[in-house]
């Protein structure tokens, strides 16, 4: 962050009644129903990284050392990941979530800091594994890691960012012993939601219950616990915690119902991910059980498509009657409802420019369309 823009931020922390009496609510909603979002909600987020630039370029630093640390060839395998970038999302929300909370500055800042790298370390980690689960081939514009050193290698990799995440935390225990603990708790919650997703997988479970709970675990956990730990580092009051930590989770099942979206709508160039990747693999995500539900025939093509040979023209058939069947409106509906519920859950956090920059996080979070 530059100096003005942290300067900024820091200035903007009121106490929690007095911005609660000034500002009422309404206008952080209003942002979001603004419907000339979309392009220009990619410019906006690109905004807040850019305040936060510096805090960036020592977290890219981080990570890099992070991969440094291990062995060959896991090193190389998780610096492929980390050097090609991704959006941060997760660190600038811990980061924005603390200056919100109780300001940004000497021993909190640190603090934040250590949190923000953990958050992006696991959720490295966590892609690392994923891509092994998914069988990826692309990501962040890169062949994935594990097409480059292979499946062993890939998970190896990811452990080792996962251990460096774990030792950046521990120390944190003195200020506040909830961090660590809470992210025992989230990581359990991450592999339980791909262990759920899994067996979703295998039996073409389309429960919308169902769905809910891979996503609550294996997306919303790590934006709640990132968010709700950024305050602690802040040293907030716990109850700005919890409002911020509920804000992290509507926005993570805002940003994977997205996600799934784009999965059929995307554009590769801009996601870095392959089109259809969740089709083919009969990934049971909202788009594809909203659809089915539409159109039941889309179902025994998608259950054809999973038993036979990888089939380019059947998932593109699928995709198309996904589209066509108007589930997609659905959907983004459904993730611009959580981003309106995240920003409501902001409502008890103090006013000022990084609560500003946590509502456009989350209503352009919704918005993007890759
Ligand atoms: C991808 O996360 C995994 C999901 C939870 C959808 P991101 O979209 O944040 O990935 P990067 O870090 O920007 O590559
Ligand atoms: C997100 O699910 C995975 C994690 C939270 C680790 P996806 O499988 O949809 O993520 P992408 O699309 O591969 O990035
Ligand atoms: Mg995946
Ligand atoms: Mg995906």
């Amino acid at each position: 962050m530059t100096g003005g823009a942290r300067a900024g931020l820091e200035h903007a922390q009121q106490p929690l009644e007095h911005s609660r009496a000034e500002q009422p609510l309404e206008s952080l909603s209003e942002v979001a129903r603004d419907p000339r979002v979309d392009d220009r909600a990619r410019e906006n987020l690109e905004q807040v990284t850019a305040a936060l630039s510096v805090d960036l370029a020592w977290l890219s630093s981080e990570l890099a050392d992070a991969c440094d640390r291990g062995p060959s060839p896991a090193a190389e395998s998780a610096a492929h990941l980390v050097n090609a970038g991704g959006k941060r999302v997760r660190p600038v929300a811990v980061l924005l979530s603390a200056s919100a909370a109780n300001g940004l500055s000497g021993d909190r800042a640190a603090r934040a800091r250590s949190v923000a790298l953990a958050a992006e370390l696991i959720h490295s980690a966590t892609l690392l594994h994923d891509d092994v689960i998914d069988d990826s081939r692309e990501r962040r514009g890169r062949e994935t890691s594990r097409v480059v050193w292979g499946n062993a290698v890939s998970v190896l990799a990811g452990d080792l960012l996962l251990t460096h995440a774990l030792e950046v935390v521990h120390p944190l225990d003195g200020a506040d012993g909830r961090i660590l603990g809470d992210l025992l708790a989230t990581l359990r919650k991450m592999v339980e939601g791909e262990i759920v997703q899994l067996r979703g997988r295998a039996s073409l479970d389309l429960s919308e219950l169902t769905y809910e709970r891979v996503v609550q675990g294996k997306t919303a956990s790590l934006f709640a616990w990132a968010c709700r730990s950024g305050a602690r580092a802040a040293l907030a009051d716990e109850r700005v915690a919890a409002a911020l930590g509920a804000y992290g989770a509507h926005v993570g099942v805002a940003f994977q119902i997205v996600d799934d979206l784009l999965d059929f709508v995307g554009d590769p160039k801009r996601t870095g991910k392959a089109l259809l990747g969740d089709v083919k693999e009969g990934k049971p995500t909202l788009p594809l059980l909203r659809a089915v539900a539409r159109d039941p025939s889309i179902l025994e093509r998608v259950r054809r498509l999973r038993n036979g040979e990888a089939d380019e023209a059947l998932a593109a058939e699928i995709a198309a009657a996904i589209v066509a069947s108007g589930a997609c409106d659905e959907v983004r509906a459904r993730a611009l409802g959580e981003s309106n519920r995240a920003l409501a859950a902001l409502e008890g956090v103090p006013r000022g420019p990084a609560r500003e920059a946590l509502a456009r996080v989350a209503r352009d979070l919704a918005a993007r369309i890759a």
